[in-house]
């Protein structure tokens, strides 16, 4: 099928450029972009037209790290540091999806609200829990999200009503991969939530998974300065926390690693050799007191990051809200260092929130030709001097400005699931 969509196109082609086609179209076939142009090719007149004039047809967001099964707590339970909030709100309130109708409630509205607010990739944590998280893959499937979702293993330092034994973790992992299908937009993940959550016995048949089956790793890195610590006293012969996941072989090419905020040179120079990916979660680190990370110093020294909620340790879900986080937060870090280095631009911040995490999906940057269909449409003709402003104007003031309200229109993988 051939499509047409008709407005003003703002793609971020690279980190920090902002390609803007004004009264553009863009030319879709089979759910695939083929094309952006300034005028309407002859050859594509009797394409089905999607008409968004003088609307902004902006890339959909990727979401590279959150915790479904604590969107019941988000916006609560913000007065504790990371090891203290786990104990005290997050496990309770993970431990409630071992009921699977509730997790069927839950997960049905936190994938519409993810659609809504135009976010269709994400890479997600579940609970340890088995059946909920295959509620949870066909919850993000109906709603038309893209991505992966991992069982969490954790067989040590739970609490009582969240810990698996090994075995247990061992066997439930396999049959949810196995029962898995492989033509799914949901894919799976392995999942240890954190050095501390998982022995070293579970760690080293995650990572013969992870080898034998060809899977992505997702896990929790230099996040607080006290899980560090509590990390080298459990790996006394690691120099360093990402060693305790190397040692196991679940720190290579596209493992996402949360956080990265007490990352020093030699960790993220391990970081880049094995093309880990960082998942920057800005609003996570300041409501848990975590830090500021480095992300300019990251970008400056060729890491791959993306941008990611983290809810409910960030408080915001949607994209546009993350990426302003961002960027408010690449503020704190230039006031810190004494002003000598750089904050982050809305276009890189878009870049970060789209493109960046994009490409763990296999697209090229912006909306190139290949790249499967992932975009949103935002209407802010009702907002105030929308007439008098340029298109770039009001591309900053939708990051800043706009809610699911102002999203007319998501696709995600060629089909609309919005508007
Ligand atoms: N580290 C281990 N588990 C978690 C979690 O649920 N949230 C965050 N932010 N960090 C973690
Ligand atoms: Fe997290």
């Amino acid at each position: 099928m051939k499509q047409v969509l008709h407005g003003h196109i703002i793609h971020a082609p690279e980190l920090g450029r902002l390609e803007i086609i004004e009264n553009g179209y863009m030319y879709v076939e089979d759910g695939r972009i083929c094309g952006l142009g300034q005028s309407l090719d002859p050859l594509w007149r009797d394409a089905e037209c999607c008409d968004y004039s003088d609307c902004l047809i902006m890339q959909a967001f990727c979401d590279m790290h959150l915790h479904a099964p604590q969107y019941p707590m988000l916006g609560m339970g913000m007065d504790l540091p990371l090891l203290d909030w786990l104990n005290t709100y997050t496990f309770k309130t993970e431990s409630r999806f071992k009921d699977v109708d509730y997790a069927r409630q839950v997960y049905r509205r936190l994938a519409q609200e993810l659609i809504a607010n135009g976010t269709t990739r994400v890479c997600a944590f579940s609970s340890l829990h088995l059946e909920s998280t295959r509620v949870l893959m066909e919850e993000f499937e109906r709603a038309g999200i893209c991505g992966y979702v991992g069982k969490v293993n954790m067989d040590r330092n739970g609490s009582p009503e969240l810990e698996e034994r090994t075995e247990d973790s061992i066997r439930d992992t396999i049959a949810w991969l196995d029962g898995c299908d492989p033509d799914a937009h949901i894919k799976p993940i392995l999942t240890p939530r954190f050095t501390p959550s998982c022995t070293d016995e579970l760690m080293a048949e995650l990572g013969s998974m992870a080898k034998a089956r060809g899977l992505r790793v997702q896990s929790h890195l230099s996040e607080n300065l006290s899980e560090i610590d509590w990390v080298g006293s459990l790996h006394p012969d690691c120099k360093q926390y990402w060693e305790t996941y190397e040692k196991y072989g679940l720190f290579g090419p596209y493992t996402v690693m949360a956080h990265c905020v007490h990352s020093d040179a030699r960790e993220l120079a391990a970081i880049k050799r094995n093309q880990v990916v960082v998942a920057h979660c800005p609003d996570s680190n300041i409501n848990l007191i975590s830090g500021v990370a480095p992300i300019r110093h990251m970008l400056d020294e060729g890491i791959w990051v993306t941008l990611g909620s983290d809810i409910a340790g960030g408080a915001i879900l949607p994209m546009m809200g993350v990426i302003a986080a961002a960027i408010r937060s690449s503020k704190v870090r230039r006031i810190s260092e004494q002003w000598h280095v750089d904050f982050l631009t809305v276009a890189e911040g878009y870049y970060l929130g789209t493109s960046s995490g994009a490409r763990y999906f296999g697209d090229k940057d912006g909306f190139a030709s290949g790249n499967s269909l992932h975009a949103i449409v935002v209407d802010d003709r009702d907002q105030v001097d929308t007439g008098r402003l340029s298109v770039r104007e009001r591309f900053e003031r939708s990051i800043y400005r706009a809610d699911a309200h102002d999203i007319k229109a998501v696709y995600s993988a060629g089909v609309r699931v919005k508007g």
